[in-house]
């Protein structure tokens, strides 16, 4: 049995984390969880029938002494509650993005090494029906020559206005590391990921007045406390990005990211290769000069709006039995982190930024 605890309460802590790790009872037990708002602490504590609530992470950690922490906090704190639990023994998912810049997602995956423990990023949106479905096709029919690539992930009112999404000093990012990082994550591990050589990318803003409803912001379940009411004004963040990014072994990637545009909602994905074209979400493979082929979406094993958080959990209680290997692998989180440095560098120079200049 793992003991889990939970740092900070807000809207994935109560929606995925926790009900997650509740799914697979037989090895894990959430014995507390922290927050800085003590009545987040102790509501979500009664609410999911955890024994113990903290304000203190450190006392938490060092009371509770757990096999696992979650890490669930503003994007800014992921680093220092990552590395805190980590040296406290502690195995650690934390949340997306796992940090900004790649010399941080380094110390934190050298920290976890030096400790002999598992940390793994919650890219949860790999675990969607085509992207599986997608993997597994891509793996079967060995499709390793992917030159070109497009990801277009568009909310229509979607700028998140619980918490604090919108402003830079707290998420360190606007859409592009909201949202976007989901894509990236998905396109690399589909694309057997490939270093990363330049970024091109710009920023934009224009509809931080107009707000849509919890759910297509983000918060599937519907349902968050909101501590603080959303400021346009405090917005310092983009909420549409567009660009394009190279690859070491040539391949392109063009990508445009938005909370909130004047198009229809996506979370598309093509890859055209020299033997194959898939389209995603579609499930569409197309070869030859008019040869088709439809893959079969996978059906999800669980039944929640944040399915890939539990896909996560199964994973790690594995990793951790020495049943499997972390499914989310510290080199493709790395290169991940690399392309979303060079994306905000290149979107405040203006110009396209390759890795050798870092
Ligand atoms: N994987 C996904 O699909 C997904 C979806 C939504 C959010 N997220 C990520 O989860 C993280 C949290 O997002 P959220 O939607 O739960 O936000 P939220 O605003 O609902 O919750 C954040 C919580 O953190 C607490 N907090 C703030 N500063 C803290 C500190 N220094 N120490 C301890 N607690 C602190 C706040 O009191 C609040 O309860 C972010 O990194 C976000 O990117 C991931």
């Amino acid at each position: 049995m793992f003991k889990v605890c939970i740092i900070s309460c807000g809207m994935i802590a109560n929606n995925a984390h926790i009900p997650a790790f509740k799914k697979f009872r037989d090895d894990y037990e959430i014995t507390a969880v922290c927050d800085i708002n003590e009545t987040a602490a102790r509501e979500t504590a009664q609410r999911h029938g955890i024994a113990s609530f903290y304000t203190d992470a450190e006392a938490m950690l060092e009371a509770e002494n757990p096999d696992v922490v979650s890490v669930c906090v503003p994007n800014k704190f992921h680093k220092e509650y990552t590395i805190m639990a980590l040296d406290a023994g502690a195995n650690v998912l934390c949340e997306k993005p796992l940090a900004v810049t790649y010399n941080d997602a380094k110390e934190m995956f050298d920290c976890a090494a030096k400790n002999n423990k598992v940390l793994m990023a919650c890219q949860s949106m790999r675990f969607t029906p085509d992207r599986l479905a997608a993997k597994e096709y891509i793996d079967k029919n060995g499709i390793d020559d992917i030159y070109y690539g497009e990801l277009s992930r568009i909310r229509r009112r979607g700028i998140p206005f619980w918490g604090a999404f919108h402003i830079k000093e707290i998420s360190c990012g606007g859409a592009f590391i909201d949202i976007g990082v989901h894509m990236l994550d998905a396109l690399v591990w589909l694309m057997g990921n490939p270093q990363v050589k330049s970024v091109k990318a710009v920023t934009m803003q224009n509809h931080k007045d107009e707000i849509g409803s919890l759910k297509s912001s983000g918060a599937l379940a519907g349902k968050v406390d909101i501590a603080r009411k959303f400021d346009p004004d405090e917005m310092d963040v983009e909420d549409f990005s567009c660009g394009m990014i190279t690859f070491e072994n040539g391949a392109r990637v063009s990508f445009k990211v938005a909370w909130a545009a004047n198009m229809p909602e996506s979370s598309d994905i093509r890859l055209i290769g020299k033997k194959r074209g898939i389209y995603l979400p579609e499930c569409d493979v197309f070869y030859g000069e008019d040869e088709h082929e439809k893959i079969e979406s996978q059906k999800l094993l669980y039944d929640s709006p944040f399915a890939g958080h539990f896909y996560i959990a199964d994973n790690l209680r594995k990793v951790l039995n020495g049943e499997a290997e972390p499914v989310i692998k510290p080199e493709e989180t790395l290169n991940v982190t690399r392309i979303i440095e060079l994306f905000y560098k290149s979107a405040e120079l203006g110009r396209e930024v390759y890795l050798y200049e870092n």
